[in-house]
C-alpha cells in the first residue's frame, strides 16, 4: 500500500536525537531556545516560543490575546477541529465562515459575512500550503482592532509578497505533527513580533516557579523534540522542492478533467525566472486575478518581483473527482491510500461542502519514490469516467 502522507526522517535525526538524550538535557533547554531562533530567523519575525503542539500553540496565543467568554472567533469550515478546541478551551463563541471558491482559504469577503461586534480574533489557517490574501485581511482587521492569528500548520515555507506566511499577522502558530512538513512527533510553535504576546506565551507555557497564582500550563516542547526539529528545518529547502517536484508529475501526467487550479501553487503559476538566485520560478498575482508577465524577466524590477512573489507550497496535491468518498475506496483497492481534505467540514456551507464532496487528497511526501508517483498517477488515470471522473461538471 502507498501510504497517504507520512514523516521523512532520515539517519541525521536519529543521530541528533540520539546526541540530545546521550547530553543526559532531555526536557526544555538550550536546543529548545535554538530551535525557536531558528524557525524565527527562517520565518522572518522577532520572536518564538516552541510548545508540545499546535493545539496549545493556539491555546496560548488565543489567552495572550485575552480572548475570552463572550467573544467570537472567525475560523474557516474547512479546517482542523484543533481550532474548534482551542476557542472552547477559552469559552469564547466559535464563529464559522465559507472559504474562497478559488483558494479553499478563508478570505477577507467571508470573514466580512460573519463579522459582529464581538468579534475579537480570526484565524487563517493557509489549508493544504495554499496562500491567501492576508495583506488585506490584516489591514481590515487592524482598522478594526481584531487580532489576526496565521495557522501556519499546513504552509511552512510559503511565501506571500515576498514575506514568508507566518510573519503578516498578530501572531502565527505552527504545528511539527508527524505528518506536518517537517516534524519533532508532536510539536508547535508561537512566532510573533510583538513582545507582550511573546511575554505572556512564555509565562503561560510553563508552572514552575512563578510568583502569582494565575492558571498556567505544562505545554513545553522538549530539547530531544527540538534536536530533531533542528535537523528537520535544515532539510526543509530540500523537502519542499521534493514536494513540488512530484506535485509538477502529477499537475503534467493526471487527466487534466481531474486537475485543481490551485495546485499550480493556489494563486497560478506563471513565470520562470532563471535570474533570481534560489528562486528558479515565482507566481504573480493580483487577489485572485492572474498577471501575465511573459515579457523578459528583466522587464521586471526588483519591486515587482517582491511585490509579486508569492509561493504557495504543496502540504496537499488534491485532485477533483465526482465522489470522493468512492473514489478514495476504488484509490485503496489499487493500492494506494487517498484522503478527504479534511476529516469534514465544521458547518455546511456551499464552497466547504463541494471540496469536502469532491476533492480528494492523493499521496505526496518527500520520499515518496518515483515508481510510486507513476502508480498513483496509474491509479487515478484508470478511474472509471461514470462513477468518478468529473468531465461535465464544472469545478464550482
Ligand atoms: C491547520 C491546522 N491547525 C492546527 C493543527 C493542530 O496541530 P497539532 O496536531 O500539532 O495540535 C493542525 C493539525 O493537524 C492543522 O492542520
Amino acid at each position: 500500500m502507498i501510504l497517504h502522507s507520512k514523516p521523512t526522517i532520515g539517519e541525521d535525526d536519529i543521530e541528533a536525537v540520539n546526541a540530545a538524550l546521550k547530553s543526559r538535557f532531555i526536557a526544555q533547554g538550550k536546543l529548545v531556545q535554538e530551535f525557536e531562533k531558528r524557525l524565527s530567523q527562517y520565518v522572518g519575525t522577532r520572536y518564538a516560543a516552541a510548545v508540545n503542539s499546535g493545539t496549545s500553540a493556539l491555546h496560548l496565543v488565543l489567552l495572550a490575546f485575552g480572548i475570552k467568554k463572550g467573544d467570537e472567533v472567525i475560523i474557516p469550515s474547512l479546517t482542523c477541529t484543533a481550532l474548534l478546541n482551542a476557542i472552547s478551551y477559552v469559552g469564547a463563541k466559535t464563529v464559522i465562515a465559507d472559504v474562497d471558491k478559488h483558494t479553499m482559504n478563508i478570505s477577507l469577503d467571508t470573514i466580512k459575512d460573519n463579522l459582529s461586534r464581538k468579534t475579537k480574533a480570526v484565524i487563517v489557517p493557509y489549508m493544504f500550503g495554499n496562500i491567501t490574501d492576508i495583506q488585506r485581511i490584516c489591514k481590515f482587521c487592524q482598522t478594526n482592532k481584531i487580532k489576526v492569528i496565521e495557522d501556519c500548520a499546513q504552509s511552512l515555507g510559503a511565501y506571500y509578497k515576498g514575506k514568508r506566511l507566518g510573519s503578516f499577522g498578530d501572531a502565527a502558530v505552527f504545528s511539527f505533527y508527524a505528518t506536518k512538513l517537517i516534524t519533532t512527533g508532536e510539536g508547535g510553535m508561537i512566532l510573533t513580533n510583538h513582545r507582550p504576546t511573546w511575554n505572556a506565551v512564555i509565562d503561560l507555557r510553563d508552572y514552575d516557579k512563578k510568583s502569582s497564582k494565575r492558571t498556567r500550563f505544562n505545554y513545553k516542547m522538549t530539547d530531544v523534540q527540538a534536536a530533531m526539529g533542528i535537523c528537520q528545518l535544515k532539510k526543509l529547502p530540500l523537502f519542499l522542492e521534493k514536494r513540488k517536484k512530484i506535485a509538477e508529475s502529477y499537475s503534467s501526467q493526471i487527466e487534466n478533467s481531474m486537475l485543481i487550479e490551485m495546485n499550480n501553487s493556489g494563486l497560478k503559476a506563471i513565470v520562470s525566472c532563471r535570474s533570481c538566485s534560489s528562486r528558479n520560478s515565482f507566481y504573480l498575482t493580483s487577489s485572485s486575478k492572474t498577471k501575465v508577465f511573459d515579457g523578459r524577466i528583466s522587464e521586471i524590477n526588483k519591486h515587482h518581483l517582491n511585490e509579486y512573489f508569492n509561493e504557495s507550497i504543496y502540504y496537499r496535491y488534491l485532485i477533483k473527482v465526482r465522489d470522493a468518498g468512492a473514489t478514495i475506496h476504488q484509490l485503496k483497492a489499487s493500492g494506494i491510500s487517498a484522503a478527504r481534505c479534511v476529516f469534514k467540514p465544521l458547518k455546511h456551507l456551499k464552497n466547504a461542502n463541494w471540496a469536502f464532496k469532491h476533492m480528494v487528497s492523493i499521496p505526496i511526501y518527500p520520499s515518496l519514490k518515483k515508481n510510486e508517483v507513476k502508480a498513483v498517477v496509474k491509479a487515478v488515470n484508470n478511474l472509471k469516467r461514470k462513477n468518478f471522473k468529473m468531465k461535465s461538471i464544472k469545478q464550482r
